[in-house]
């Protein structure tokens, strides 16, 4: 134990972060023992090391120039779901085909904290609220479960799309319950994989490790970027491989209308033969809150929001659209030999980037202070850093109003991002998937509601839809259930048909 002890003593003196130990005799036993099991899994010379160089980066003009050195996306790697039309049939026949040789995973970042959000839990166990009351994480389940049957009805052939969930250590526990608590959302369990992502310290500006409390340090995920590493210690590029998984859709937790594995998306990269490709929405809005994807020194990139300054994210082109405007959507297409690639070779080289916050710590006397201005960082990787090594990289362009409403922040008025804009945005969605399979919608009064609502006591409320991924990924196969027939809302279709909810219940 005593050399235990000195060992750990002199590792921490050597790193310069003796201070963690500071009220080492203040603590309990067992307050020492977690403490040393703590730091003993920790590599503080890598840790010194990535403080330094982040700080380098962030802190250089090389960053700051960064805006002489952005040029857009150019066309000819560019597909999009409007301009490219006539391919949309073949890239979705493509997709599906990959799909039903079971040679698609989808893999989900879940290892954010929430914060703007304000839940302690994970947000994929958000409820936003829709009539069934479904979270995040049954919609995208309900939509696998439905994509694996769509390609099993094109190809005849049985098949499954493995989904690997990442979490982190806050996150893991409670995750996992939820999907076994719900038996999987009907999903085989051994299709389902958790992996869990690093976590680092915060640091002050002297690169001192933080203490939040006298027996905890700061820690924090590492980052979306933390998957590539993850990838590599936890063997989850082995398990792809054994599974035949060659393409992989990376998609975030919070998007409400994310189509996991979108068989057009997949179709589209696989057809290009690229190794590398990035969903993206038109950006209309120089402040909105979304990385752009583009070249930076001719390699691509994603310069996110936080990392763009407001001259250039104002800039326009001669057709008066934003110039950076491939709004980033958070969902990306790999090949398996690309992530190998990269977790073999490229890892080591991505830089963190640094986010200065608040950290509550504790003073020297031991007491807790909560900081009123950013007192240090944390250190993040991001999920799009390895775009620069693609071979082949294309970007696909898609409707912001099918397929992204994200979920950020707790419900304010006027508030962007909120449960009840995601809820709005995907019953809008199901609306206008009803009025395309021929299904009318009327009022109280038995008028038909006309397509496009007007705003009624200056409020905005679409109409109360919801259809289960389970009967509709995309929008197919409604017609049988709505065609030339008129509903008052709520409708709510289901796997037992279509069904008017009225006040109080059913
Ligand atoms: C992210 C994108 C941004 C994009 C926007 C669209 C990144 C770095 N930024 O920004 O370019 O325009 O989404 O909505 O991808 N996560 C982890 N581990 C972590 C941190 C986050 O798994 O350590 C996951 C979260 O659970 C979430 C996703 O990554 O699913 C995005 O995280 P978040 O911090 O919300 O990203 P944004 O800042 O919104």
């Amino acid at each position: 134990m005593e050399s235990t002890r000195s060992r750990l003593a002199q590792r921490l003196a050597e790193a310069g972060q003796s201070h963690l130990v500071q009220f080492w005799d203040e603590l309990t036993p067992e307050q020492q023992a977690e403490m040393t099991s703590d730091l003993e899994a920790m590599d503080f010379q890598e840790i010194n090391k990535f403080f330094g160089s982040a700080m380098e980066v962030s802190g250089s003009s090389k960053q700051e120039k960064m805006d002489t050195r952005m040029e857009p996306v150019p066309r000819e790697v560019l597909g999009s779901v409007t301009r490219d039309r006539d391919c949309l049939k073949v890239w979705e026949e493509e997709g599906l085909r990959c799909i039903s040789q079971s040679r698609v995973a989808v893999l989900l970042l879940a290892g954010g904290q929430g914060t703007r959000l304000g839940v302690s839990y994970p947000k994929g166990m958000y409820d936003v609220g829709l009539p069934s009351h479904k979270t995040l994480f049954q919609i995208q389940a309900e939509r696998i479960l439905r994509l694996q049957q769509l390609a099993e009805q094109s190809y005849g052939a049985k098949c499954c799309i493995p989904w690997y969930i990442m979490t982190s250590g806050r996150t893991m526990e409670s995750t996992k319950k939820l999907f076994s608590r719900h038996s999987y959302f009907g999903l085989c369990k051994d299709n389902v994989i958790f992996f869990q992502q690093g976590m680092l310290p915060a640091m002050d500006y002297n690169g001192k490790i933080i203490l939040e409390s006298k027996n905890k340090l700061a820690m924090a995920p590492d980052g979306n970027g933390g998957l590539y590493r993850a990838l590599g210690t936890q063997g989850i590029v082995e398990d792809m491989d054994r599974k035949g998984v060659k393409f992989i859709h990376v998609y975030c937790v919070d998007n409400i209308l994310v189509k996991v594995a979108d068989p057009a998306f997949v179709g589209f990269c696989v057809q290009k033969g690229a190794d590398c490709g990035a969903k993206v929405v038109e950006k209309t809005n120089p402040t909105e809150a979304v990385g752009v994807v583009c070249k930076v020194d001719g390699r691509y990139q994603v310069v996110e929001y936080s990392e763009i300054t407001l001259a250039t994210a104002e800039k326009r082109s001669a057709d008066g659209r934003l110039m950076f405007n491939a709004g980033n959507v958070a969902n990306h297409f790999f090949t398996l030999a690309f992530l190998r690639d990269v977790v073999q070779t490229f890892e080591p080289q991505l830089q963190h980037h640094v986010a200065q916050k608040k950290i509550p710590y504790v003073d020297t006397q031991g007491r807790l202070i909560k900081p009123d201005k950013p007192n240090g960082i944390k250190m993040e990787k991001f999920v799009f850093d390895i775009f620069q090594f693609a071979k082949t990289f294309v970007v696909y362009e898609v409707l912001r109003e099918d397929e992204f409403s994200a979920l950020k922040n707790a419900d304010s008025q006027d508030g962007k991002d909120t449960p009840t804009t995601v809820k709005h945005a995907l019953m809008s969605l199901h609306h206008r998937w009803v009025l395309n399979a021929g299904g009318h919608f009327i009022d109280e009064n038995g008028t038909r509601v006309p397509a496009i609502p007007s705003l009624k006591d200056g409020t905005d409320l679409p109409i109360k839809c919801e259809i289960s991924p389970l009967v509709s990924y995309g929008g197919e196969g409604l017609e049988e259930l709505v065609s030339g027939r008129e509903f008052r809302p709520t409708l709510v279709i289901d796997e037992s048909g279509a069904h008017e909810l009225v006040k109080n219940g059913v």
